[in-house]
């Protein structure tokens, strides 16, 4: 048998801290054992976990790996590659690709790139055809491929009576419709949030009441249908005012917020620069204060990513061309260690277990370091510091807005399936 073994960590998972060494087996891809002090095995591959938390691998909701169609920006491998190294084990890939993941076909294509992925890769699947809006996409032919999560990310669905319909099939099917929240009309085309900095750069803006709008929307369908939503990036107090108020009446709905949303404010526009072009839109401080708080009284669920590759050519265009989007997947971990006032295990919470649960992966993913279970697996040294360095990143694309940031927190090492597929941060294929 062989055996890779991670000695000298902290175990850090669903069930609570303690120290141990972990053992996994390479061959089955799960874990062996689990115990301080774990005796030596005979041509056991060692993992330095000193100083370190191990806990199970990281599972982003929203990651958008752009293939296929728009591989300038990035593939499964190149995405996967950066997840991996961001800590990640799995990562549920937002199916605005050309074409769109709309249907059995394009499902199965990027469930076989998954295949060979540094990562599990889990195609969401449109709610509509084409994520135009207007019909019903085949979910379940989808569900029954094992797809879990569905939306129109990029775009909100607009039509309600559509929505309702999609929320009734979706009940059917046991998925979750996750939502990008943001109604159109209202929005206007807006390419950063409208407040001050809007007016003062003379760039048009998007209101927080086009998010708010859709999420209240969303909210009454979710209570008339029975349907399970997801909301994601949410980026306004007055979003997280209105899950909070839903769920204290019981209403089982989940969300999500980002990276960015938490770290950046609307202010960075002033640099005219596109990096920090992104929808939903940096917000003033009182609403990124709203995020840290909906994450810290667990309003929000889950810290996903939304990790949006863009090629160097589309970030060059002026600010009102611009695509939007910025990366996410390689540093996401470190912006919730180093700006959230948090504990690790909290923060692990967020990123992986809690995660998991909500795209129905909790069997793989997430969960407990236990004997038996998979070996997805993340070694994270919390203390480590590092500074952002764009043309270091694994992505195939650039547009992070965090070049030359001081960070601390890093990945060490990450196991997929018992293969370390990260070592001293270092990708190993
Ligand atoms: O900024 C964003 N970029 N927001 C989205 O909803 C879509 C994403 C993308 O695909 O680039």
């Amino acid at each position: 048998m062989s055996t890779v073994v991670i000695r000298g960590g902290r175990v850090i998972d669903a069930s609570g801290q303690r120290r141990a060494d972990v053992a996994v087996d390479t061959e089955t891809g799960r874990i062996a054992a689990v115990g301080p002090e774990l005796p030596e095995r005979s041509g056991e591959r060692t993992l330095d976990a000193d100083g370190c938390a191990v806990t199970p691998g990281l599972v982003d909701l929203h990651a958008h790996l752009r293939q296929p169609g728009q591989e300038e920006a990035e593939t499964v491998e190149t995405g996967s590659r950066a997840a991996a190294l961001g800590g990640y084990t799995a990562v549920v890939a937002m199916p605005n690709t050309e074409p769109p993941i709309d249907g059995a076909a394009v499902v199965r294509e990027v469930q076989e790139l998954g295949r060979s992925a540094l990562c599990d890769v889990y195609p969401a699947g449109t709610i509509t055809v084409g994520r135009a809006g207007e019909r019903l996409a085949p979910m379940a032919e989808m569900a029954a491929l094992g797809v879990r999560i569905f939306t129109d990310d990029g775009r909100g669905v607009q039509d309600a009576r559509l929505m309702r319909r999609a929320l009734e099939y979706a009940a059917g099917l046991e998925v979750v419709l996750a939502q990008h929240c943001e109604d159109e009309a209202v929005a206007g085309g807006g390419h950063m949030h409208e407040g001050a900095w809007s007016s003062r750069l003379g760039l048009p803006g998007q209101p927080a009441e086009a998010e708010e709008l859709m999420v209240a929307r969303d909210l009454a369908l979710a209570r008339l249908t029975g349907g399970r939503i997801h909301l994601q990036h949410l980026s306004t107090a007055g979003s997280i005012d209105l899950v909070r108020a839903a769920r204290a009446k019981g209403l089982p709905v989940t969300a999500e917020a980002t990276p960015h949303h938490f770290t950046l404010t609307d202010a960075s526009c002033a640099s005219y620069d596109p990096v920090f072009k992104v929808n939903p839109p940096l917000r003033p401080q009182a609403d990124v204060d709203a995020v840290k708080q909906g994450l810290a009284d667990g309003t929000l669920d889950a810290i996903a990513t939304d990790h949006a590759p863009h090629a160097v050519e589309g970030k060059e265009l002026p600010f009102d061309q611009a695509p939007p989007g910025m990366l996410g997947l390689e540093t996401a971990l470190a912006l919730a260690v180093s700006e959230l006032d948090l504990a690790l295990a909290e923060i692990l919470r967020l990123l992986s277990w809690r995660a998991a649960a909500i795209a129905g992966i909790d069997r793989e993913h997430g969960g407990r370091v236990e004997e038996g279970r998979p070996a997805n697996l993340c070694v994270i040294d919390p203390a480590a510091t590092w500074v952002v360095d764009p043309g270091a990143l694994a992505s195939r694309s650039r547009n992070t807005p965090y070049a030359g940031r001081k960070l601390t927190g890093r990945v060490r090492h990450t196991v997929l399936r018992g293969e370390p597929v990260v070592i001293d941060g270092e990708a190993q294929r």
